[in-house]
């Protein structure tokens, strides 16, 4: 249909022109380039004062023999404008190939994932009509390192690491981002109860920065039972900040609550680069075929506007949106089931928004984005001073498969060879003590954590004594597959403790 969809429309500068923000752009995989097309046309007709410089990742770059999926040269395009509007890009799935999404996420420090989940009632079906939530995700951390090992034969491994200041960035952005944007209350959900240093870091990062915004709402849930009521009355939620694997599972459930996955844009906020994409995929299933739905990143350039300073640009495009979507012109994805018969392919969905610029919807509220709510360079995490570090002990990690696996065996191999730096305090297996005491009900794997502690009457150890233990360890023939150092820090304990320790 329309040949008026020029698929890069807002690239030629204007002649003279000033005030234009160049932007890198990426058409992606599947159905990327259609829905590409047709945003890039709709920030043209809303006026979008924007320089476009393309790039090509995805599938055509892994065929092409680049194993990240991304031209080496595109990092300089991203680093320089430092903003990147995103299509979805088809990640090959049980190849080794690793998620370009995570692989620009963190090359370029993008640490918020910022999500809004709203309804658009009574124009696409929700059971919630009133729901309007963002979820702001930690991006960076947790245990999306991907550091993973398996140790033993019967074990493996996935680290989650929690920082202070990737936590403390990612939380002030969030209370930053609800007094910008008129929110009330920001809810943090974490699972602390359980892991109390890595969430638990999270949790009390969370409640200083809450205390320096008094004029916000702030609330802790533990995650699980957080998640169940945010199911139950998504209306009791304003803001939600969450470590990066919770974020990623409550991002989807609050979008799909809002009946709006497919609308859903999202912005990944860093300190000098910000990326813009759909929630959605790549969706090969339709790709091509004149049948997805370009909502979800024409959202993710509204944010994208609002970010550039460009609020007005951003009111004039969703309000185009808004009065489209009341007129009940729908892609089929979206369309009531009655109403399917009438849905609209991507083209002529385009064009519809396209003729409705300059209006403002009749029964949803108009759209309003100032141009000062981007929170972006107000955020910078506090250097702390160092504190004291103190090594008090060494949990050493062994694959030992003897003996029936029964722990007092192993005790009887360990306790001989620990020498007189080192008292044997416990042992572990999958984190449940076995010894001393330990039930025979306890079902053991290969995989066993030795705490040894300072012997009594010293305060810590050295670098030197835990290399020594490790010595005789190796010589006594057994295996140890990792080792973790206990420390204290400014004299406060900096690892767990066994039951009943
Ligand atoms: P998907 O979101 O691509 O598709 C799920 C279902 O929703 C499909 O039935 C699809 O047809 C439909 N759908 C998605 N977007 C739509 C739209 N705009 N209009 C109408 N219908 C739409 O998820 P899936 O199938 O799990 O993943 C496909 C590929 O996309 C995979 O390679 C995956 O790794 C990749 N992906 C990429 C993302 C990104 O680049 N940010 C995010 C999520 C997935
Ligand atoms: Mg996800």
């Amino acid at each position: 249909m329309p040949a008026t969809i020029d698929p890069h429309p807002v690239s030629t500068p204007a002649v003279g022109s000033s005030g234009r923000t160049a932007i890198t752009v990426a058409r992606g995989d599947g159905i990327g380039p259609e829905i590409m097309d047709s945003v890039l046309f709709l920030l043209r007709e809303a006026g979008a004062r924007l320089d476009l410089e393309t790039i090509e990742i995805g599938a055509q770059m892994h065929a092409r023999g680049h194993s990240a999926g991304i031209e080496p040269g595109a990092w300089e395009s991203l680093r320089r404008t430092g903003v990147f509007l995103k299509a979805p890009i088809t990640t090959p799935q049980g190849t080794g190939v690793k998620s370009l999404n995570v692989t620009i996420r963190k090359t370029l420090g993008l640490y918020a994932n910022v999500r809004p989940c709203r309804t658009w009632h009574p124009f696409v079906p929700t059971s919630h009509p009133d729901m309007n939530v963002v979820v702001i995700r930690e991006n960076e951390e947790d245990t999306y390192g991907g550091i993973e090992h398996r140790q033993t034969p019967e074990v493996t491994q996935c680290l989650k690491l929690i920082s202070r200041p990737g936590t403390e960035k990612l939380v002030r952005y969030a209370f930053e981002y609800a007094r910008r944007h008129g929110r009330r209350r920001v809810s943090c959900f974490t699972k602390d109860n359980i892991m109390k240093l890595t969430d638990g870091l999270f949790h009390r990062v969370f409640r200083e920065v809450a205390a320096a915004y008094p004029e916000l709402e702030s609330e802790h849930r533990i995650i699980d039972i957080g998640t169940a009521r945010l199911a139950k009355d998504p209306l009791a939620f304003d803001v939600l900040v969450l470590p990066n694997l919770f974020g990623d599972i409550v991002s989807d459930v609050a979008a799909e609550l809002a009946g709006s996955v497919g609308l859903a844009g999202s912005a990944n906020i860093g300190e000098t680069c910000a990326m813009f994409e759909a929630v959605h995929g790549s969706a090969p299933d339709i790709a091509g075929r004149d049948l997805a739905n370009p909502s979800g990143l024409l959202h993710a350039a509204v944010m994208m506007l609002e970010h550039l300073e460009q609020g007005d640009v951003a009111e004039r495009l969703h309000n185009a949106w808004l009065c489209t979507i009341e007129d009940g012109i729908h892609t089929v994805d979206v369309a009531p089931p009655t109403e399917r018969h009438r849905a609209v392919g991507t083209r002529a969905f385009t064009q519809a928004v396209a003729e409705r610029m300059g209006r403002v919807p009749g029964v949803l509220p108009a759209a309003e984005h100032l141009s000062d709510r981007s929170p972006r360079s107000i955020v910078a995490a506090t250097r702390r001073p160092r504190p004291q570090k103190s090594l008090v002990g060494v949990d050493v990690f062994f694959d030992w498969d003897e003996s029936e696996r029964r722990a007092e065996v192993l005790a009887s191999r360990l306790e001989p060879v620990a020498g007189a730096a080192w008292r044997l305090s416990m042992i572990t297996n999958r984190g449940v003590k076995v010894y001393p005491g330990g039930l025979p009900e306890t079902f053991c794997t290969d995989h066993w954590r030795c705490r040894f502690l300072a012997a009594d009457g010293r305060s810590s150890v050295t670098h030197a004594e835990v290399v020594g233990l490790l010595g005789r360890l190796a010589e006594a023939g057994l295996d140890f597959v990792k080792t973790e150092h206990l420390c204290t820090f400014d004299g406060e304990r900096g690892y767990s403790l066994g039951q009943g320790e």
